[in-house]
């Protein structure tokens, strides 16, 4: 646990700017050293080998130094350092330099130590990725859906960065980036960063030979690379969507309302500054819903419903664009500034474009999710600002931050009014453009911009039980959904075994209905009732994902057979959110266990690194009996 140590002692500063008062701030999830050396720029130039499944080539890092006797600390995992040099200016001539490579912690990786000359300001490491790298899946063709051609992406956050390129990996600290990437010939590579190619030459066979440029200083969280047989469409001036080639005509028709999303958050909180906003969809076994990779969101297929009623997705990731990218969490600890103000955001998206009867719907749904996930929970694990040390931060993924930090916004802006809460979010992006800040810094700027000067209205919301206690405060703002009334009726009547009666007006329903309908059912609803409602809706057929994993986790509950569905399901979609319920309840009864033993055998292979990790650990734990 050498690792340990060493990073117990990591201080970082929470933004670059010298004007800053605030104190120094620890990320306890990184080796670096930025209050000594800072890594300003990263320069990479890499080949994708997909024969060997590893990234070769060289990082070049671009050095601010503070402290001239300190010598650079790096965040690395798995990574093969064939040599590492540096030199006093970047086009100089580089010299081999002094390096250790730390023993590996299991949660950190490998602090990568770089001893500097004096005046040394630039650092290059040659080095190639392992197979096990954890921000990288490999797919093989059959894994696409074109079957012809292999894949590859990368998945950064949290901290998996240091398993493709060794750099600080802390969200506290922000570099601009270039990248030169060589890809097999008939493939195409898109980054998280301007490329020299985009849409416009998509005519132009692929050279195998890209660059990329990212002129805005971001955390290393959002360095991202995708390579592939892939094709793309114009949604807007400034928007488009990326996909392998039998997809992207659907995707393009399902995010045909992007560039009104853009246009609704620019009006109330700001303008967009990334200049385009592209979605590349990749294959199925992408382990998140989407990732808000600047410029390029990358997204799961699963979102593909074809009546856009899953967009919320693309409102989420483009949201991210303001709270997340402008404005970063400087630590894990301060994920919930993140996604709580994204979710805050992406319904406010959804009610300028669709409707405030759809964010209300949206909202509903996850407030039942949250209390249902928060009663499984530990009380730390239900506090926004949350202790993550010694913990990987993966950890933090649950709908605490998400949807808990979207209901405090929600409270904020009902205490003091839409208009003055807008202002106030608006003048918080700006602020903070650019930046990396702590729990405290918003907190400080809430108190001075919004809570002081509404007194009365600061009384109603309760700040410090909502950032730093457990559960949910009695205050929080409820949403009741007409469009949920009708649905409860009937899902009463169904489950009282009357039913049909209810039917007629059933046909209009829409995803968000349906999915209240179904989450309505109690857990111990049986197999016979099930049977009844498959045979009036066909939810076993249903095309929309949600509706096919709601049904399909209820099934297992209730020991229902789903045929074949099952397997399918688990086989082909990656998507962890999805995955981790599922497995998680068939591992509730010996049989279902060993179900899901034999399923996961043949399925691990292809659910990407990140995916797997999360289902081997509900295999791991001990086996409760019911
Ligand atoms: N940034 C997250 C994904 C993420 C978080 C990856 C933490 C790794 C570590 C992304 O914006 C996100 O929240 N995705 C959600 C979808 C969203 C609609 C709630 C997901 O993937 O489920
Ligand atoms: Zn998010």
């Amino acid at each position: 646990m050498q690792g340990i140590a060493a990073f117990a002692l990591v201080i970082l500063t929470a933004c670059s700017s010298n004007k800053s008062v605030e104190p120094p701030v620890r990320d306890t999830h990184s080796f670096s050293n930025p209050h000594q050396v800072r890594v300003a720029h990263v320069e990479l130039d890499l080949e994708t080998v997909f024969e060997q499944r590893v990234l070769r080539g060289s990082a070049t890092l671009s050095l601010s130094r503070t402290d001239s006797k300190a010598p650079l600390l790096l965040d690395t995992r798995d990574l093969e350092i064939s040599r590492v040099e540096s030199s006093l200016t970047q086009q100089g001539s580089f010299q081999p330099t002094r390096y250790e490579l730390g023993a590996k912690d299991p949660i950190l990786g490998s602090a990568l130590t770089i001893h500097l000359e004096e005046k040394s300001a630039f650092v290059r490491i040659h080095y190639s990725t392992s197979p096990s790298s954890t921000a990288l899946q490999w797919l093989e063709p059959a894994q696409t859906a074109g079957k012809k051609r292999p894949f590859l992406y990368t998945q950064s956050q949290a901290i998996h960065a240091r398993s493709w390129i060794p750099l600080q990996d802390s969200p506290s600290v922000r570099v601009t980036y270039r990248a030169r990437v060589r890809t097999p010939r008939d493939l195409i590579a898109l980054m998280s960063a301007r490329a020299d190619f985009r849409l416009a030459n998509r005519n132009e066979p692929p050279s195998g030979d890209y660059t990329f440029r990212m002129p805005h200083a971001i955390p290393s969280y959002l360095i991202a690379l995708a390579v592939g047989d892939l094709d793309s469409r114009y949604l807007g001036y400034r928007t488009g969507v990326w996909a392998e080639p039998s997809v992207v005509e659907k995707a393009a028709k399902e995010f045909e309302d992007t560039e009104r999303m853009i246009q609704a958050t620019e009006k109330q909180f700001g303008p967009y500054t990334w200049l385009r906003y592209d979605i590349l969809v990749l294959p199925p076994s992408f382990p998140f819903g989407g990732m808000e990779n600047p410029l390029m969101t990358f997204a799961t297929p699963t979102i593909l419903a074809g009546d856009k009623s899953l967009v919320s997705l693309v409102a989420h990731e483009l949201a991210h664009s303001w709270s997340g990218n402008l404005v970063s969490n400087a630590t894990w600890r301060d994920f919930w500034l993140n996604e709580g103000f994204t979710v805050y955001v992406e319904r406010r998206i959804l009610g300028a474009v669709y409707g405030e009867r759809r964010a209300v719907m949206e909202a509903s749904l996850a407030r039942q999710e949250l209390e249902r996930e928060m009663a499984g929970l530990s009380p730390k694990d239900q506090i926004l600002h949350i202790d993550l040390e010694g913990r990987d931060p993966d950890d933090g993924f649950t709908q605490v931050p998400y949807e808990k930090g979207a209901l405090f916004l929600t409270a904020l802006e009902q205490a003091v009014g839409r208009d003055r809460f807008d202002h106030f979010l608006a003048a918080y992006f700006h602020k903070f453009q650019f930046q990396s800040i702590t729990t405290k810094v918003f907190r400080d700027f809430l108190e001075k911009n919004l809570l002081a000067s509404n007194p009365q209205a600061a009384a109603k919301v309760p700040v410090d039980e909502w950032i730093t206690q457990p559960g949910i405060p009695a205050s929080a703002p409820r949403f009741i959904s007409d469009d949920f009334q009708a649905v409860e009726a009937a899902a009463r009547s169904w489950q009282s075994g009357q039913a049909p009666a209810a039917t007629s007006g059933m046909k209009e329903w829409n995803t968000h209905q349906w999915l209240h309908f179904l989450r309505v059912f109690p857990d111990t609803t049986t197999s016979a009732t099930l049977a009844r409602l498959d045979r009036a809706f066909a939810f076993s057929k249903s095309s929309n994902s949600e509706i096919l994993f709601q049904w399909l986790l209820m099934s297992v509950r209730a020991n229902h057979s789903v045929e074949k569905k099952l397997e399918e399901f688990l086989t082909t979609v990656g998507r962890r959110k999805f995955l981790k319920p599922l497995y998680e309840e068939l591992v509730k009864t010996p049989a279902g266990r060993k179900k899901a033993e034999t399923i996961f055998s043949i399925a691990k292979a292809g659910y990407h690194p990140i995916a797997a990790a999360s289902i081997a650990a509900i295999f791991a734990k001990p086996h409760r009996q019911p």
